[in-house]
């Protein structure tokens, strides 16, 4: 493994789907690539931003290279070493090298475990031992993605939506990973909570140097973050480059149109974003 070799690469992934034609009684089915040969690489201590529009294919992508669902085509190596089909030890492994961080912090954290066990979980599934104790590493945790350690025995609603996501990337990072895939880890946060988070990303990223994999669909977020762009349409790359190459100097005209786009009001994330805003105002006071 030399210091130049990407941490991790995808190579030609490829997922297909089958929908149903012409309503689902039928009985008509037809297959379609959501993800149609992707490949990039994620140096280490970078962040790759993937986006596109909603349906391009960035979380079906995402959730090859996290092995949370079979490629159905190509390959995914870390550090040199292909762990596309890996199971048993092997798979425990990646996935103690591997963490994701999800989008809607409150459906991926238990509502009925307290912060102590949402975070110390992954440690659990690994089997493996904490030196200086399992509370001493929590209160570390919490301290470092910016809470309050003496509320590890509290449940995620007594957090705002900020908070809660800060419990997710605590637990993430239990397990002292390589990499992070952040599936629109911010996008249901109101926008100054955004910036937040985003800059706790990257403080954590310039200490530990992680490399993140950061699946985002507004641009000004990908803009604060990313160093490299891989631009989806249809389930396939229409150009990557480095941050500046493609925010400046887009070569190809989808990531024009993309970056020219007037930001929608997406009513998807506008409801999640109305929530937390609410939560965020519930906890301060
Ligand atoms: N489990 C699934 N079964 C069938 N189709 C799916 C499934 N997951 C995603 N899709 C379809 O695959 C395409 C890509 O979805 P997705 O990867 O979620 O896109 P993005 O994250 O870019 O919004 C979409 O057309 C979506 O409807
Ligand atoms: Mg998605």
């Amino acid at each position: 493994m030399s210091a130049g070799e990407p941490l991790l690469e995808a190579r030609n992934l490829v997922k297909e789907f089958t929908t149903n034609t012409g309503g689902v009684l039928s009985g008509k089915k037809r297959a379609f690539r959501a993800v149609d040969d992707v490949s990039f690489a994620v140096g280490r201590a970078r962040t790759v931003a993937v986006v596109g529009e909603s349906g391009s294919g960035k979380s079906t992508t995402a959730r090859m290279v996290a092995r949370l669902m079979p490629a159905d085509g190509g390959s995914v190596l870390l550090d040199g070493e292909d762990v596309t089909h890996g199971t048993g030890a092997a798979l425990k492994h990646f996935r103690s090298q591997v963490q994701v961080v999800f989008q809607d912090p409150f459906s991926s954290l238990n509502p009925r475990h307290t912060v102590d066990r949402i975070i110390t979980a992954p440690l659990d599934y690994q089997g493996m031992g904490v030196p200086g104790g399992k509370r001493q590493l929590v209160k570390g945790l919490m301290e470092r993605v910016g809470l309050n350690p003496d509320h590890s025995g509290r449940y995620p609603s007594q957090f705002s939506g900020g908070q809660a996501q800060r419990i997710g990337i605590a637990r993430a990072l239990a397990v002292k990973p390589k990499l992070l895939i952040c599936d629109e880890a911010v996008s249901a946060l109101d926008v100054s909570v955004q910036a937040q988070v985003i800059n706790l990303f990257k403080s954590l990223q310039a200490e530990d140097g992680y490399s993140i994999i950061f699946i985002a669909h507004d641009l000004a977020v990908v803009r604060q973050i990313a160093h490299d762009v891989v631009v989806m349409n249809r389930g396939a790359v229409v150009e990557s480059g480095t941050r500046d190459e493609i925010f400046d100097n887009p070569t190809q005209p989808y990531t024009r149109s993309l970056l020219a786009a007037i930001p929608t009001i997406n009513p998807e994330w506008e409801a999640r974003r109305r929530v937390n805003e609410q939560r965020e105002r519930a906890a301060l006071t």
